[in-house]
């Protein structure tokens, strides 16, 4: 699969851009505040039907204009296709996959897989469990869209638990019957997340020793109240701790509760690591994120690199540079100096929402 053009309409500071990729590096150089970042963030709206900087639709709209509208074109198969999003000032959204409108985002989120990698991302080595959460599902739900429907019918019943828990008058029977619903999704979350774990580490082991020449292994543990539970031993734990629920006015149990470890020579990188240990455990994982979903899907994701070539050094860049040869990428940096050498790469120059070909 490889992006052909996006086209850019009131979108962020984008008046009216028509962009071409080419099936290669596609690398846009600007100073800060240019527009360079908001070009990732469309390709990932088209991919997710939101975007990962906001969850306000509104706010991706140019400052006052009525509506915007993304055309991203593409080839998948040998098939050209094109994603639509369209969003307005009064909040409609509107996603089409070759012109036909689309109901559930559930439909649409395998259809273009895509691995995002900018300096935020280093929550998921050092922030808290809901962003490696965050990044463990968004694998899942790219690789399988029943694992989005089972989330959000989880969510939603999490949801409606809490709603109940914060009542001065609970009722215990309503939550045990939401049990059964959350001990079924529970089963097929944990499995689904442990399979994907144990692709990942596969891939992560493989790539951590390139990078640091064998002298550091990775590790990732996946670490859940529930592993190897069936549904009914599930409904009974959420059972038995409904009692702590209701002192706590929350929901205590549950995978929203789930975190992954993520050890460099059997020590916690998060909190032991170095920076340069950080980065690279990152960059390891962003790129066995990029394997796995190339082998369950047989489809090339598209690399998203947001300013990151700033934060590695000399070997790392020439490792990524290396890695990311024959597959397509879209590259973000102010300095554009790393780049010698390097074949079947598009330079454009980034101006305060228009774009220049080098
Ligand atoms: N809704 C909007 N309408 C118009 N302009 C916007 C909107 N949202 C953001 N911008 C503008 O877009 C610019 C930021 O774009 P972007 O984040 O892509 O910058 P960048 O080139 O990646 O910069 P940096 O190198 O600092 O990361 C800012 O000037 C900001 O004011
Ligand atoms: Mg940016």
């Amino acid at each position: 699969m490889y992006l052909k053009s996006i086209n850019l309409e009131n979108f962020r500071n984008y008046s009216n851009q028509y962009i071409e990729f080419i099936n290669g590096i596609n690398l846009f150089v600007g100073n800060n505040a240019q527009g360079k970042t908001n070009i990732i963030e469309a390709i990932y709206v088209c991919s997710f039907g939101k975007s990962y900087r906001t969850t306000k639709d509104i706010e991706l709209l140019k400052f006052n204009e009525e509506f915007l509208r993304i055309k991203l074109d593409y080839n998948k198969k040998d098939y050209d296709k094109e994603i639509e999003v369209f969003i307005n000032n009064l909040n409609k959204k509107i996603i089409k996959e070759n012109g036909v409108k689309i109901s559930k985002i559930a439909d649409h989120v395998e259809e273009l897989p895509i691995v995002i990698f900018s300096p935020d991302s280093l929550d998921i080595v050092k922030g808290a469990p809901g962003k490696r959460r965050m990044f463990i599902d968004m694998i899942c739900c790219q690789l399988s869209k029943s694992y989005l429907l089972t989330h959000q019918e989880y969510m939603k019943c999490l949801k409606l638990k809490n709603n109940m828990l914060k009542k001065d008058e609970i009722d215990k029977d309503y939550i045990l019957v939401l049990h059964e619903k959350m001990s079924d999704c529970i089963e097929k979350i944990v499995k689904f997340r442990t399979e994907v774990i144990e692709k990942l580490l596969i891939k992560a082991k493989e790539i951590h020793k390139k990078l640091t020449d064998s002298k550091e292994e990775i590790n990732v543990e996946y670490v859940t109240d529930f592993m190897n539970l069936d549904k009914q031993e599930i409904k009974k734990y959420l059972d038995e701790h409904l009692y702590i629920d209701i002192l706590r006015k929350s929901s205590i149990k549950g995978i929203q509760r789930d975190d992954i470890n993520i050890y460099i020579n059997n020590l916690e990188v998060g909190k032991y690591g170095s920076q340069g240990q950080n980065r690279t455990a990152l960059l390891t994982l962003k790129l066995a994120d990029f394997e796995v979903l190339k082998d369950e899907k047989e489809e090339v994701p598209i690399l998203l690199l947001d300013d990151i070539m700033s934060e590695l050094d000399s070997n790392r860049i020439n490792f990524l540079l290396d890695y990311i040869e024959g597959y397509q990428s879209v590259i973000t940096t102010t300095d554009a100096s790393f780049v010698k050498n390097v074949e079947n790469i598009k330079i454009s120059k980034v101006l305060n929402g228009t774009l220049k070909k080098l």
